[in-house]
């Protein structure tokens, strides 16, 4: 890899932090910028204490460590076009990742207009700014799977029909539009990821996997609590974040500028995700009821695992998602390389390390 200067927007999220990583490991100077002022980073380190990377000074000292590379991070609010603008203006970037977003389908439900704002309409202005000052800049916009919602097709692909479900969805396809319309218009490098649900220890609690996970450790740790879930019966599918960070990379290396999926290919439901959690630790888990009522016990000792609270359900649901990522492996031969299995076993291991410490 040449050396470059690459941007993450983004850059202190859950992906945009291996994203980082990665590059830097490959040799490029990387600019993480990202919105500190919006993130509670003391109450981020009180909920999830158990999280050692969760706080930019914590994680600017492991990059550090672990890279050895320069750093440095920028303050930055995608609200504002000359926060924007000024980054382009003062370092002179080679590739920019836009991995920024309001990135939680269930908060965009109560939050629809900071959701437009930020996640879709943020990314014009990075493309204005882009088009201003610099467009030479390689352009990556992190689209969504949740995109497609509804779509009549199953598993979807680059040509499927989109129907969002939520104003995330609906906001990451202007967004999606908007970088094709550059691309099409200013003839722009402007790329889309369009990436189906991607986990890893570093995820969040708030979404479902990581909320699983590492509910399955604090069980095998003695508490007794049941995780409160929403809809068990819809299928997501799961692939590993490390597994897509290369691909993110070869969409921006290609001759052409063009959209591609990436996917594993395979999709499970939520009750699965459970079940194959609580295998990890050697549980297997007992069904009962249905819809609300539904309950997960520990076929062995009887426990309560899972009760189902409706506060977690979604106004509007996609009900399953599978993407074909058949686009990719032809033409960036790019394909996953964790299965879903070993995913989990990933995540439910972490955070068993994580309770020991
Ligand atoms: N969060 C959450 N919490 N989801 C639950 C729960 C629960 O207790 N119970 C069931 N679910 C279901 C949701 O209804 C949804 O259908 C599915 O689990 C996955 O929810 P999330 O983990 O919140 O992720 P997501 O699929 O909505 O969105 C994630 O993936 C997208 C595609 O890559 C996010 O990372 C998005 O930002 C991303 O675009």
């Amino acid at each position: 890899m040449k050396n470059k200067k690459v941007i993450v927007l983004g850059g202190d999220g859950f992906c945009g932090w291996p994203t980082a990583l990665h590059l830097s490991k490959n040799g490029h100077d990387v600019l993480i910028v990202d919105n500190l002022s919006r993130r509670n980073i003391d109450n981020e380190l009180e909920v999830d204490s158990l999280t050692p990377i969760s706080s930019m000074s914590v994680r600017l000292k492991a990059w550090k460590e672990v890279s050895g590379k320069n750093i440095e991070f920028v303050n930055f609010d995608l609200t504002k076009l000359k926060d924007i603008e000024a980054t382009l203006e003062n370092y002179e970037i080679d590739e920019l990742y836009n991995l920024a977003a309001e990135s939680s389908v269930n908060s965009s439900f109560n939050q629809p207009l900071i959701t437009s704002e930020i996640t879709g309409l943020g990314v014009t202005r990075i493309l204005t700014s882009i088009r201003r000052i610099r467009p030479s800049i390689k352009f990556y916009q992190a689209s969504s799977s949740e995109m497609f919602g509804n779509s009549k097709d199953s598993p979807v692909n680059e040509n499927s029909n989109f129907h969002p479900r939520s104003p995330y969805g609906i906001s990451k396809l202007y967004a999606y539009w908007i970088t094709i319309n550059h691309r099409e218009s200013y003839d722009l490098f402007a790329c889309n990821g369009i990436l189906f649900n991607h986990e890893s220890p570093l995820r969040p609690k708030e979404f479902v996997t990581r909320k699983i996970t590492s509910g399955v450790a604090k069980y095998e740790k003695g508490f007794r609590d049941p995780i409160e879930l929403g809809n068990l019966s819809v299928k997501r599918d799961w692939g590993f974040a490390g597994d897509y960070v290369p691909g993110m990379w070869k969409i921006l290396q290609a001759d052409e500028p063009d959209d591609y999926i990436l996917a594993s290919g395979k999709n499970h439901s939520v009750r699965e995700f459970v079940e194959e959690s609580f295998r990890c630790i050697g549980v297997k888990v007992r069904w009962d009821g249905e819809d609300l009522k539904e309950k997960g016990f520990c076929s062995e000792s009887g426990d309560l695992l899972i009760t189902i609270n409706p506060k977690y359900y979604r106004p509007s649901e996609i009900i399953s998602l599978v993407g074909d990522y058949s686009k990719a492996k032809r033409i960036l031969d790019w394909s996953p390389k964790i299965s879903f299995r070993n995913l989990v076993e990933m995540m439910v291991k972490s955070d068993l390390i994580l309770l020991q410490s």
